[in-house]
C-alpha cells in the first residue's frame, strides 16, 4: 500500500488503518494547513485519559472535586465562541435554489478559493504548530445499515474527547470502513496557528467562522470555532446538514428530533418522536419522569436531540439516534425539571462555560433554590450575588453560567436509558409532535387530522430565538421542522419530501403516525409559564396516546384537534378550568396575525412549495373567518 510521506512530517498511520483514499485524504490536509503532528485516535479509555490530562495541562479543563464530580472536567471557552453562528453557516450546494432562501449560500469553487486554493485560503498554515487529530466515528450503532461514518480532522485535542462521548469514536470504525467504504470527510480547525514559541491560549478560536458544507459531494469545513455545533461535526454538520441530504435523495428523514419510549400501566409501548427547536425542551422531554397521578407510567430515551427515520420491512418509520452522547443545556435544568439528567450528570461529564464552586463543584442557573455566596463564572471571574447584582443587564443578575453553557455526557449515563436505544433496526414511530416557544397564540396541543394538517403545522411552526445560536434572543422567527438551521437543502422540497414520504407509506397500506403540534411556553399577564412543563406534560403526552388507541376525545379548532378541559387527566395537579383556558385558546385576532405570517414563509419558499400547504392556509383562513 502506497503510504505517503509529507517532507519532515510522519503521517503515522497505524497498521489497522487499511483504507488508501482516506490515508490520501489525511496527508492532503496536513499538508494544507501545516499540521505540525498527525495523530490518529483509537477511541480507547487510555486514549482518553492521556487527552483530557494534556488538555488539564493546556489549562482548556479543569479537573472537578473528584469527591463530588469524579471524572469531570469544565472547560470555559473564549467568550467571543459560546454558541453555533447560523449567519456563518453555508450550504454551498452548486445551484443556489438547491440550498434555498432560507440557507446562506455560496457557489463551491468560490468557497474553495476561500477555505482552501486561493493565495490567502483560510486552511492553509491553519494548523501550524497543532496536532492534527483523525477522528474516526460512526452516527448510529457501528455496522448497522442505518448507521453512517465520517472522519473528522481537527487540532482541537477538545473536540477529539468530545467527539468520543457524542459518538462511536475509535478504532472499531476501520473494520466497517474496510479499504475502501464510504465516509463523510469532516476538516476542522480552530484557526488558530502556533508560530515557534508562541504560548497557546486555554481555548483557541479565530473571530472569523465559516461552517460550510457540500452537500452533493458530502464534504464538511469548520474554521474558527470550537464549539458545540460549530466544531463536533457528526453532530448538526452530518448527522442533520449533510444526512438531510442524503435522506432527500434516498427515501429517509434525518430531523431535530428526540425520540422516547412510553409505556402505560398495562404494559404497552409507544416511541414518539419530536422536534422542538434549540433549547425548547428536547432533552427535558426525552427523560421526563411521570408526575404524581400516574403511577405505572414510564419514559426511556432513545435521543435528545437527532432521529434518523427510515421506513422498516414492516413498512412503518423506525428511528434510531445516531449520537451516542447529550450535549445538553445546563441553565434550567435541576431536580425538578429533570432528575434523571441530573443523575445522568453525576460522574465523567464535560461541562463547557458552567460556573466553578468554591468546593470544585459545577453550578448554573437554575440549579438550586439558592444562590451560592461565591462563585467562579464562566469566564473566570468572581460571582456573587452582590456582584451579580451591580453588574447585571435589565434588572437582571449577571449569569454566572452563560446561557448556552452545556454538558457532555455519554448516553449510557442515563438511568432512565431505553434497552432500545443502540437496536440496529431502531424502534417504530407512532406519532410526531412538533413544539415551539411561544408565549402566545400556540395552544397546549393540536393533533393534525391527517398527514398534511401535520405537515402544515411543522411548517408553518414558529419560536421564540434562544442563547443556542449566536444573535438576538427571544424574537419569532419561524422555525420549520425546527431545522431551519439544519436542513441542508431548500426547505420547501423538505416538505415535499414529508409529504412524498408520507404518501408512499400510505399507499403501501401502512398506518402513518399521528401528528400533534404543541406549546408549552405560553405565558399569562403576570408574564410567567402558565402550564408548569416538565414532568405535567405527561399529561399530553397520555391523551396523545390515548388518541391512537380511540380512547380520548377533543374538539374541533380552526387548525385540527385539541382536548377539552375534562379530556385530560388532572390527577396529583391543581390546574383550573381558567388556567387551561389560558394555554389552549385560541385568539382569532392572534390567529390571524399568524397566518400573515404563514403566508411570508410560503411567499419566501414559494419556488417548489407543494401546493397542499397553501390550500390548507386557506381552509383555516376560511374557519377563522366563519
Ligand atoms: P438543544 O440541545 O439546543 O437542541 O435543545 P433542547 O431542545 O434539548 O433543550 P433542553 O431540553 O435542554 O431545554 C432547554 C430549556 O428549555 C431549559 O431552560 C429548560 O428549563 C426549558 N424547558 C424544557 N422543558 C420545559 C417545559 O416543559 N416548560 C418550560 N417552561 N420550560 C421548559
Ligand atoms: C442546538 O443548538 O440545537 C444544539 C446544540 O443541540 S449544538 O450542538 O451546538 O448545535
Ligand atoms: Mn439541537
Amino acid at each position: 500500500m502506497n503510504r505517503p510521506v509529507l517532507e519532515g512530517l510522519r503521517l503515522n498511520v497505524p497498521p489497522y488503518v487499511k483504507h488508501d483514499r482516506l490515508v490520501a485524504w489525511v496527508a492532503e490536509i496536513a499538508a494544507l494547513t501545516e499540521a505540525a503532528e498527525v495523530y490518529w485516535c483509537d477511541g480507547s479509555d487510555a486514549e482518553y485519559h492521556r487527552l483530557t490530562e494534556q488538555l488539564v495541562a493546556a489549562g482548556t479543563l479543569k479537573k472537578l472535586n473528584p469527591k463530588l464530580r469524579p471524572g469531570s472536567f469544565l472547560a470555559r471557552s473564549d467568550p467571543s465562541d459560546v454558541a453555533r453562528v447560523e449567519d456563518r453557516t453555508f450550504i454551498c450546494s452548486q445551484r443556489q435554489e438547491d440550498a434555498g432562501p432560507t440557507n446562506n449560500w455560496m457557489a463551491p469553487a468560490e468557497m474553495r478559493a476561500l477555505l482552501q486554493t486561493g493565495d490567502q485560503a483560510l486552511f492553509k498554515g491553519a494548523m501550524r504548530g497543532r496536532t492534527l487529530y483523525v477522528v474516526p466515528f460512526s452516527m448510529g450503532p457501528l455496522g448497522s445499515h442505518i448507521a453512517h461514518i465520517g472522519v473528522e480532522l481537527t487540532d482541537s485535542p477538545y473536540v477529539a474527547v468530545s467527539m468520543r462521548v457524542m459518538t462511536r469514536m475509535g478504532r472499531a470504525v476501520y473494520p466497517v470502513l474496510g479499504a475502501d467504504g464510504a465516509f463523510v470527510p469532516c476538516v476542522h480547525t480552530v484557526g488558530a496557528p502556533l508560530e515557534p514559541g508562541q504560548k497557546d491560549v486555554a481555548w483557541p478560536c479565530n473571530k472569523t467562522k465559516y461552517i460550510v458544507h457540500y452537500p452533493e459531494t458530502r464534504e464538511i469545513w469548520s474554521y474558527g470555532s470550537g464549539y458545540g455545533g460549530n466544531a463536533l461535526l457528526g453532530k448538526k454538520c452530518f448527522a442533520l446538514r449533510i444526512a438531510s441530504t442524503m435522506g432527500r435523495d434516498q427515501g429517509w428523514l434525518a430531523e431535530h428530533m428526540l425520540v422516547l419510549g412510553v409505556t402505560n400501566p398495562e404494559g404497552r409501548k409507544y416511541h414518539v418522536a419530536a422536534a422542538f427547536p434549540s433549547a425548547c425542551g428536547k432533552t427535558n422531554f426525552s427523560m421526563l419522569v411521570p408526575p404524581e397521578g400516574f403511577p405505572g407510567w414510564k419514559v426511556t430515551t432513545i435521543g435528545d436531540d437527532i432521529a434518523w427515520i427510515k421506513p422498516g420491512k414492516d413498512g412503518r418509520l423506525h428511528a434510531i439516534n445516531p449520537e451516542a452522547g447529550y450535549f445538553g443545556v445546563a441553565p434550567g435544568t435541576n431536580y425538578h425539571t429533570n432528575p434523571n439528567c441530573m443523575d445522568s450528570l453525576k460522574a465523567n461529564v464535560i461541562f463547557t462555560n458552567v460556573a466553578l464552586t468554591d468546593d470544585g463543584d459545577v453550578w448554573w442557573e437554575g440549579m438550586t433554590d439558592t444562590l451560592p455566596a461565591h462563585l467562579i463564572d464562566w469566564q473566570g471571574r468572581d460571582w456573587t450575588p452582590a456582584i451579580a447584582r451591580e453588574t447585571g443587564e435589565n434588572g437582571k443578575l449577571r449569569p454566572a453560567a452563560h446561557p448556552n453553557s452545556r454538558f457532555t455526557v455519554a448516553a449510557t449515563n442515563n438511568p432512565v436509558l431505553d434497552p432500545e436505544w443502540d437496536s440496529t433496526t431502531g424502534v417504530p414511530i407512532d406519532a410526531f409532535i412538533f413544539g415551539g416557544r411561544r408565549s402566545t397564540t400556540v395552544p397546549l396541543v393540536t393533533e393534525a387530522r391527517n398527514w398534511t394538517e401535520g405537515v402544515y403545522m411543522a411548517a408553518t411552526m414558529g419560536s421564540e430565538t434562544t442563547a443556542a445560536a449566536a444573535g438576538q434572543q427571544g424574537v419569532v422567527r419561524r422555525d420549520p421542522f425546527a431545522m431551519l438551521p439544519f436542513c441542508g437543502y431548500n426547505m420547501a422540497e423538505h416538505f415535499q419530501h414529508w409529504l412524498d414520504m408520507g404518501a408512499r407509506l400510505q399507499g403501501q397500506g401502512t398506518t402513518l403516525p399521528r401528528i400533534y403540534c404543541v406549546n408549552w411556553f405560553r405565558k399569562g399577564a403576570d408574564g410567567k409559564f402558565v402550564w408548569p412543563g416538565y414532568g405535567e406534560n405527561m399529561r399530553v403526552l397520555e391523551w396523545m396516546l390515548n388518541r391512537i388507541e380511540g380512547k380520548a376525545q377533543g374538539a374541533d379548532n380552526v387548525f385540527g384537534v385539541s382536548p377539552r378541559y375534562e379530556d385530560l387527566r388532572w390527577d396529583g395537579l391543581d390546574f383550573t378550568r381558567e388556567q387551561y383556558a389560558t394555554v389552549i385558546g385560541i385568539d382569532k385576532a392572534a390567529w390571524q396575525q399568524e397566518l400573515v405570517l404563514h403566508a411570508e414563509l410560503f411567499r419566501q419558499l414559494a419556488y417548489k412549495l407543494p401546493a397542499e400547504l397553501p390550500a390548507t392556509m386557506k381552509r383555516i383562513e376560511a374557519k377563522l373567518a366563519a
